[in-house]
């Protein structure tokens, strides 16, 4: 998707797990409108990958290597990204993991805390770290942070992503309140189904119960008339979003949760 626009000439704009997927694609995007893109991912062989690609397109990227759950790993990050780029003008926390869980009746302490570290505790630790770096700096930035639809519902079998999601939205609504004083605005949004890696685990799991997992989801909602727009999502579809909510356009818009789904009133 090129829109032509320029909404970000010169910004220092950082976002997690952007080796793939969603995060992918919003690198792009931002890079495409003139930012200075850092991609910081866990995977390194995926992030560096990215920041050729937009290299080679003659737009400015840079890989970090960081794990969005480790507070070391962020402060690295930061203090990498603000020697490489100067101080941040825009954080985007997009890095997520899912996997086939079983219910909460169920679930280990041990696959409660996996998908927590990241989503949750991963998103604090990195939306706090770039928020302060903001203040120090003087920056009235933008924050964005990736939830999900399944924030606002759940199936039995979905164990801890939901509840992850769900403290994405309400972890953004604080950093807005406590942000709001310099100047930082902070929204979030949440995808439907987008097909990207995420769901390579969950395909892999489901593939001998229903076929292809994505497809069979989609087909069934459609059917049951529970998604209006009736097809995927597209990765660049939500970074359209997330930049939306980052640029100056959205300049009275703070601590809002955005839903980028096709009108979807279910969850899988
Ligand atoms: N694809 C969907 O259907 C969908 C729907 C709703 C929400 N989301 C959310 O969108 C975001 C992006 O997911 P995606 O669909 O692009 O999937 P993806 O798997 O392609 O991207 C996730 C990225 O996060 C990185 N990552 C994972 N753990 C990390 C860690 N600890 N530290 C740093 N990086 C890490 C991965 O390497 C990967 O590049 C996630 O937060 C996900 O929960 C996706």
């Amino acid at each position: 998707m090129t829109t032509g626009s320029q909404r970000f000439i010169d910004k220092h704009i950082i976002i997690t797990g952007a080796g793939t997927g969603i995060g992918r694609s919003t690198a792009n995007r931002f890079a495409d409108e003139g930012a200075k893109v850092v991609i910081a991912n866990r995977n390194r062989a995926n992030g560096e990958r990215v920041a050729a690609e937009i290299q080679e397109k003659g737009g400015t990227a840079c890989y970090i290597s960081c794990d969005v759950a480790n507070p070391e790993s962020i402060d690295d990050l930061v203090k990498q990204a603000v020697a490489t780029y100067g101080p941040i003008h825009v954080a985007v926390s997009n890095a997520g993991i899912n996997e086939k869980q079983p219910s909460a009746a169920d679930l280990t302490v041990e696959e409660w805390d996996r998908i927590m570290n990241v989503n949750a505790r991963g998103s604090f630790l990195f939306c706090r770290a770039c928020a302060m770096n903001m203040v120090d700096n003087g920056i009235a930035g933008s924050i964005v942070t990736v939830s999900s639809a399944m924030a606002r519902g759940t199936k039995t079998e979905t164990g801890a992503y939901p509840a992850s999601k769900a403290a994405v939205v309400q972890l953004t609504k604080n950093l807005a309140k406590c942000f709001a004083h310099a100047g930082i605005r902070v929204n979030c949004v949440s995808p439907g189904v987008v097909a990207t890696e995420i769901w390579d685990a969950i395909e892999d799991a489901m593939m001998a119960e229903r076929g292809t997992f994505v497809d069979y989801i989609i087909e069934q909602s459609v059917t049951n008339g529970q998604l209006l727009i009736g097809r995927q999502g597209k990765p660049e579809e939500i970074a359209a979003a997330i930049a939306f909510l980052a640029s100056d356009e959205a300049s009275y818009i703070t601590a809002q949760n955005l839903s980028v789904d096709g009108g979807m009133d279910w969850c899988w």
